[in-house]
C-alpha cells in the first residue's frame, strides 16, 4: 500500500519526464546519494552511492560495492510519456480564442486527449545576466482543453474518425489576447521578457486514482513508464548492497525512438560505465570483463488482456493486471529476453515469492518495442525484457493493477539483492 500511495504521488507530481526525474534526484539525494557532474572529473569512494542526470530528463543512479566491483546489474525504464508539444512559436488565435499550436510526441490515442482539463508543464530557458539557466514549470491548474466537434456536425463520430493533429489537437486555453508564456513564467517566479523559450509540454491533469470493487486498479496518465521508474527506484533505495554494481537507468525519448543525446540510443550509459572504471581504477579489460558478466533488466510496461477485445493477444502468452511481473519475448528481438535471461529473472522473481507471467505477441500483430534492444546495440549484455499489465497503453489515462505495485518492487529488489554470477557458455548461478 505503502509503494501504491507513493506512485500515485510520483505520477501526480511529474507531468513531464523533467518533473520525474527532478523527484528521482530528490529521492537519491535524500537516500544519501552524491550527484556526479558529467562536466567533471569523478573521484568514486568503494561503497559510494552517486546518480548524474543528462538533460536533465534522464538519470543514472549506481552504488559501488565495498570490494572491487565484480559485474553490474542493470535496470532500466524510461521517463518520458506520449503527449503534445507546443511548437516554437504556440501562439494561435480563433473565434476569440487563444489557442496553443501543438504537435505530437510519441504516439498517443488523441482522441483521449480530446474534452478533458489539460494544463502545460516543461522547462523554461531563463536569461540571467549573461548565463541562460534552467527552470522547471507546471501551470499546475486546468489551462487547456482540446473540444471536440458536436456530434450534430460529424454525424459519422461513433463509426471511427481520423484525427489530423494539426487542425483538431489544438487547445483552448483563453479568449484572444492570453499569453500563455506570461502564464508560466509568473508561476516560476521569472520576468517574462526574460524567458528566452522553453520545451513545453500539455498533461492531462487527471490525478492518479484507484478504482473498482475492491480497489483493484489505478488509473493515471503515464503508468507507462513511470511505474516501472518509480518501482525500480524504490526497489534500489530499499535494497542491501553486493558485490556487484547495482544500476538505476531513467532514459528520455523512448516513445519518439530514444534516438537523442539522453536516450537510451545516446552514450550515456557506456559513458558512465567506463568512467565508473576509470573512477574506481579498474585494470584494463576489467570493465569489458565485469560487462560480459553484467545483467539488464528492461522495464516498461505490457499490454494486460483486454476484456472487450481479448482476440487480440495470443491465446496462450496473455497477460493480466494483478497476476505479477510480466516477462516479454519476441522472435525478432523487439525484446531482449532470451531463455536463459528468462529463466535468470523468473527464478530471482520464485524465490522473492513474486508471481511472473510469459507475453508474447499475436504472430499478426506486431506490437510495440522499448529500449532494452536499443541500449543493448551499445552496451551488449545478458538482458530481460520484463513489465506491468496494464490497459489503454498510450491512453491520456492508463490504467494498471493496484496490487503489481508491490510485486514489481519486490522482483527488483530481490535482483538488486542477488548476485547473478555469469560464467560464459550459458551458466548462470544466481547467489
Ligand atoms: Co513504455
Amino acid at each position: 500500500m505503502r509503494y501504491l500511495q507513493g506512485l500515485m504521488d510520483f505520477i501526480n507530481a511529474a507531468p513531464t519526464a523533467f518533473h520525474a526525474v527532478d523527484q528521482i534526484c530528490a529521492s537519491l539525494a535524500s537516500a544519501g546519494y552524491a550527484r556526479l557532474q558529467e562536466g567533471e572529473t569523478w573521484f568514486l569512494e568503494p561503497g559510494g552511492r552517486y546518480y548524474l542526470t543528462r538533460n536533465r530528463s534522464s538519470v543514472i543512479a549506481f552504488r559501488l560495492p565495498r570490494q572491487e566491483l565484480s559485474h553490474f546489474q542493470i535496470v532500466a525504464s524510461h521517463s518520458d510519456s506520449p503527449c503534445f508539444k507546443l511548437k516554437p512559436n504556440a501562439q494561435r488565435a480563433s473565434q476569440g480564442c487563444a489557442l496553443l499550436n501543438v504537435e505530437k510526441y510519441g504516439g498517443m490515442l488523441m482522441s483521449t486527449w480530446l474534452d478533458r482539463p489539460l494544463s502545460i508543464a516543461g522547462r523554461l530557458i531563463v536569461e540571467d545576466g549573461g548565463a541562460l539557466e534552467t527552470v522547471l514549470v507546471d501551470a499546475g491548474r486546468d489551462l487547456a482543453l482540446i473540444p471536440n466537434v458536436p456530434i450534430h456536425f460529424n454525424r459519422d463520430a461513433n463509426d471511427g474518425v481520423k484525427w489530423n493533429p494539426q487542425v483538431d489537437m489544438l487547445p483552448i486555453y483563453g479568449t484572444e489576447g492570453a499569453d500563455y508564456l506570461c502564464l508560466l513564467a509568473e508561476k516560476a517566479g521569472v520576468e517574462p521578457s526574460r524567458v528566452a523559450g522553453g520545451d513545453l509540454f500539455l498533461y492531462n491533469r487527471d490525478r492518479a486514482t484507484l478504482f473498482g470493487a475492491q480497489e483493484e486498479f489505478s488509473a493515471a496518465p503515464r503508468l507507462d513508464d513511470l511505474e516501472c521508474a518509480y518501482t525500480s527506484l524504490e526497489a534500489l533505495l530499499a535494497s542491501r548492497p553486493g558485490r556487484h554494481v547495482d544500476m538505476l537507468c531513467v532514459f528520455d525519448n523512448e516513445e519518439v525512438g530514444s534516438g537523442s543525446k539522453q536516450g537510451a540510443d545516446s552514450t550515456l550509459l557506456a559513458d558512465t560505465l567506463r568512467r565508473i572504471a576509470g573512477g574506481t581504477g579498474l585494470a584494463p579489460q576489467a570493465l569489458e570483463a565485469a560487462v560480459a558478466k553484467s545483467f539488464m533488466v528492461s522495464a516498461d510496461n505490457a499490454h494486460a488482456a483486454h476484456p472487450n477485445h481479448p482476440e487480440k493477444y495470443d491465446e496462450q502468452n496473455r497477460v493480466y493486471m494483478n497476476s505479477g511481473v510480466v516477462v516479454k519475448s519476441s522472435a525478432n528481438q523487439k525484446y531482449t529476453s532470451d531463455a536463459l535471461s528468462i529463466a535468470v529473472f523468473e527464478s530471482i522473481c520464485r524465490r522473492a515469492g513474486v508471481p511472473t507471467q510469459r507475453f508474447a505477441n499475436r504472430s499478426d500483430i506486431p506490437g510495440g518495442s522499448t529500449l532494452g534492444n536499443i541500449s543493448n546495440a551499445h552496451v551488449s549484455m545478458n538482458a530481460v525484457d520484463i513489465g506491468l499489465a496494464q490497459l489503454a497503453m498510450h491512453s491520456a489515462l492508463e490504467t494498471a493493477g493496484a496490487r503489481d505495485v508491490a510485486h514489481m518492487v519486490d522482483a527488483l529488489k530481490a535482483f538488486f539483492e542477488c548476485e547473478v554470477m555469469i560464467n560464459g557458455d550459458g551458466a548462470i548461478r544466481i547467489e
